[in-house]
């Protein structure tokens, strides 16, 4: 058994060590053939997927011309049964990956150690930061990693089969980000244009190169939204009104409200390490106080990508069947995300 397991690490030894080798001349590649070093400060406009110059190689990473193996001749960088997308995304956003940002982990992988990334991970999260990282399984999350061709339904949105989506990682990010966006988000999302809203946040300076601090700024009620159009309820008092909603009929939580101005919410000082929120992990848009108002937003409950939060409370979907086997990609279990704000 150990010997087994002392063969299994050497292994791992070799294939890591390979690996590293590998993408150490990955890297020189890449940053030689879009010019731009990969451990570049974070400002959006140089972002790696976009300001690609007029006789840029950088189109040939992840489309071939000729001999493409998928749709808009994209190049299945990464081996799987996995969309297409999926695998050229994956490619460098996994451990070991070119990027320093491994989604599959939901890790942030600097030279000084692991952190936990704000959005979460698609298979991991990070528990325990710094030199030997700990993970713990996501509980739920976006699914993005279905074969070609598989739809879903958008809760909050269209019940008609004919209106559920692919849902890949270009989905959300435009991996050309035309509009220029943070996290090279989409501004046209499910055919919706957001382009006066755009999604916004910005990184503290001194943590762009690790532990990231992200704060929300703007757009991120809008930009989840546009899937999931029956949630995004901004008017006072849509918790008592039964008729809410296009695709379902339904009173639902509001968003987009300064919490600390309602009665029936912790008397907080909102103010936490320099951040607005009710709890250190539950973030208000406009959190560093750079906005005039602290809002609550999707994202102050839920994570982007996936969560490893429990879950064992039988729920309504907007569909009308009812689940317990999803923690829903919340911040916190059960529902103490209800707690922070309402302590009843
Ligand atoms: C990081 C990977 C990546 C790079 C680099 C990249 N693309 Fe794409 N491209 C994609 C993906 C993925 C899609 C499919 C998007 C979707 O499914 O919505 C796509 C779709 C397209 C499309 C069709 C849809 C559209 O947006 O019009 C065109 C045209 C295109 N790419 C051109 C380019 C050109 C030109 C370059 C170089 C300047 C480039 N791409 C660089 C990943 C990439
Ligand atoms: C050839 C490698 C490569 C591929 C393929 C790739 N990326 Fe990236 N991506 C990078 C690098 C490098 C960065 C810059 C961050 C860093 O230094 O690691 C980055 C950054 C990002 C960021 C953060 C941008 C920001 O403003 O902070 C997002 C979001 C992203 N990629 C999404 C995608 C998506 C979606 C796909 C698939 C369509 C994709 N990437 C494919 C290498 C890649
Ligand atoms: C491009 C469309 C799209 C956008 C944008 C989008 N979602 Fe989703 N979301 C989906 C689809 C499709 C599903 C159902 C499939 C699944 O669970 O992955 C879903 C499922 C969910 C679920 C339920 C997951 C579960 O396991 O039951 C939550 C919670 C959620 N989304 C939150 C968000 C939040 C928060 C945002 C904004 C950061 C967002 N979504 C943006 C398409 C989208
Ligand atoms: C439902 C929309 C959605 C889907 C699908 C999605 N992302 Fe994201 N992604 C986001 C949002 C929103 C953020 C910023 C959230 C935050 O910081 O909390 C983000 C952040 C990121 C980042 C920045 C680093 C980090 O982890 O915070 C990268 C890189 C990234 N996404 C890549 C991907 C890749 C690759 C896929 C597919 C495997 C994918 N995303 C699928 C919405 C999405
Ligand atoms: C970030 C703070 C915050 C969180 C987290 C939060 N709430 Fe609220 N809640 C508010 C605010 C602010 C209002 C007042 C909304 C308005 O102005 O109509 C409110 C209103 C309500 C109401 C009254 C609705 C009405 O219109 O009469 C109920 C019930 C409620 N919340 C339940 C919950 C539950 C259940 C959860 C957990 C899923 C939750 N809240 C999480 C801040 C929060
Ligand atoms: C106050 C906390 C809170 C806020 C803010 C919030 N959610 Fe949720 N969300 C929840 C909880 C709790 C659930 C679990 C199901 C339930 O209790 O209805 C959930 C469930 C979901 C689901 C799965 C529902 C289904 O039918 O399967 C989606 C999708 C979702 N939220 C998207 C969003 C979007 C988009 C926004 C912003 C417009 C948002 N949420 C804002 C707490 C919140």
């Amino acid at each position: 058994m150990d010997e087994e397991n002392e063969e299994k690490k050497l292994w791992g030894e070799v294939k890591r060590m390979k690996r590293q080798l590998l993408i150490l001349s990955m890297v020189l590649v890449f940053t030689l053939v879009l010019g731009v070093g990969v451990a570049a400060a974070y400002t959006i406009s140089s972002n790696i997927h976009g300001g690609y110059t007029a006789d840029t190689a950088a189109c040939g990473q992840c489309h071939s011309t000729h001999a493409a193996a998928g749709k808009n001749l994209i190049q299945n960088l990464e081996a799987g049964t996995q969309n297409d997308v999926y695998r050229t995304c994956v490619y460098c956003h996994k451990s070991g990956g070119q990027s320093k940002y491994d989604v599959i982990n939901g890790a942030i992988v600097t030279g000084t150690g692991t952190y936990a990334s704000s959005a979460g991970g698609f298979d991991q999260v990070v528990t325990t930061e710094g030199a030997t990282p700990v993970f713990a399984a996501v509980t739920s999350e976006h699914d993005v990693d279905a074969a070609n061709g598989t739809t879903v339904w958008v809760p909050g949105y269209d019940t008609n089969a004919g209106n559920y989506m692919e849902l890949t990682c270009a989905s959300c990010h435009d991996p050309h980000n035309t509009a220029n966006t943070a996290r090279a988000l989409r501004v046209n999302v499910n055919g919706v244009d957001i382009s006066a809203t755009p999604p916004t946040l910005d990184i503290a300076a001194g943590t762009v190169l690790g532990d990231e601090a992200v704060s929300y700024q703007s757009g991120w009620n809008e930009f989840c939204g546009a899937c999931h159009q029956d949630f995004k309820q901004t008017g006072a008092g849509s918790g008592d009104d039964t008729a809410l909603g296009t695709y379902g009929s339904f009173a639902r939580h509001r968003v987009g409200m300064d919490p600390s101005l309602y009665a029936g919410t912790n008397e907080n000082s909102w103010t936490i390490a320099t951040l607005s929120q009710p709890s250190p992990l539950m973030p208000l848009q406009s959190s560093d106080g750079t906005a005039a108002n602290q809002q609550v937003m999707c994202l102050t409950c839920h994570y982007a990508h996936g969560t490893k939060a429990t879950n064992t409370v039988t729920f309504n979907r907007a569909d009308g069947t009812s689940t317990s086997t999803s923690s829903t990609l919340l911040r916190l279990d059960n529902r103490g995300v209800c707690q922070v704000c309402h302590n009843k």
